[in-house]
């Protein structure tokens, strides 16, 4: 190959590489500064406080009215009418993820087990718990920790033995296969709610 051959690739291979970590900058996140941080963490605040309010009349009205069985499908943000014009108006994801999930679609990943991993160490030492907002894939995520509050949750997700009723042991089995999602007590952590905000604000 002649010298003229070789500067001409060595200018397109520069080229790209200059390219390639452009593009790659860009594609950084910026810092969150302080007030968007506050704004993002409100708007989260406000919008699972009306979701859990609202799955839990929904689950605990049909507990009363039909049995556990039957509620079993009302512990799903996504059984929410709620859910899907609050993620419209927002423009938000919404959903929950755990480290012991019932449902396939919401364990936690990599990042997310080492938030829960912190969380449950904050819990163990008695430490107080508040949301966080990560960045990163060009969107900002609110998550909060879910705690098991109130005895009703140990209906579907306490002891095998001691908790659950067999007939709702059977139906979790039946729904779930690999659910993870039993065994929980009192004031532990049950998973995270998590909000997608998808466009930069
Ligand atoms: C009637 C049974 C029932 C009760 C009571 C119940 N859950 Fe669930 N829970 C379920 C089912 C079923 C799912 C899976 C929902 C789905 O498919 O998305 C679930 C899923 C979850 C998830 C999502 C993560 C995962 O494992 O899939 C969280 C978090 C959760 N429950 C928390 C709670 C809390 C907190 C309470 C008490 C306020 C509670 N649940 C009460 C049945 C129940």
């Amino acid at each position: 190959m002649d010298t003229r051959k070789t500067t001409i690739l060595f200018r397109l291979a520069l080229t790209s590489i200059l390219c390639t970590s452009l593009f790659v900058s860009c594609q950084q996140d910026k810092e969150l500064d302080d007030k968007t941080r506050t704004a993002l963490i409100e708007k989260g605040k406000q919008i699972s406080a009306s979701l859990s309010g609202a799955l839990l009349t929904k689950l605990s009205s049909e507990i009363q009215a039909n049995g556990t069985v039957e509620a079993i499908k009302y512990c799903s943000v996504n059984a929410l009418p709620l859910t899907d014009s609050i993620a419209k108006l927002e423009k938000v994801k919404i959903s929950r993820v755990s480290h012991k999930n019932r449902n396939p679609a919401n364990a936690a990943n990599e990042e997310e087990m080492a938030l829960i991993k912190n969380y449950i160490a904050q819990i163990e030492k008695g430490a107080a718990t508040a949301p966080v907002i990560t960045t990163g894939k060009g969107k900002y995520t609110y998550y909060a920790p879910v705690v098991i509050a109130m005895p009703t949750c140990l209906k579907c997700h306490g002891k095998p033995d001691t908790d659950i009723d067999a007939e709702v042991l059977n139906a979790l089995k039946t729904l779930y296969p690999e659910d993870q999602a039993t065994g929980f007590a009192m004031g532990e952590l049950r998973g995270l709610f998590k909000i997608e905000f998808d466009d930069k604000r």
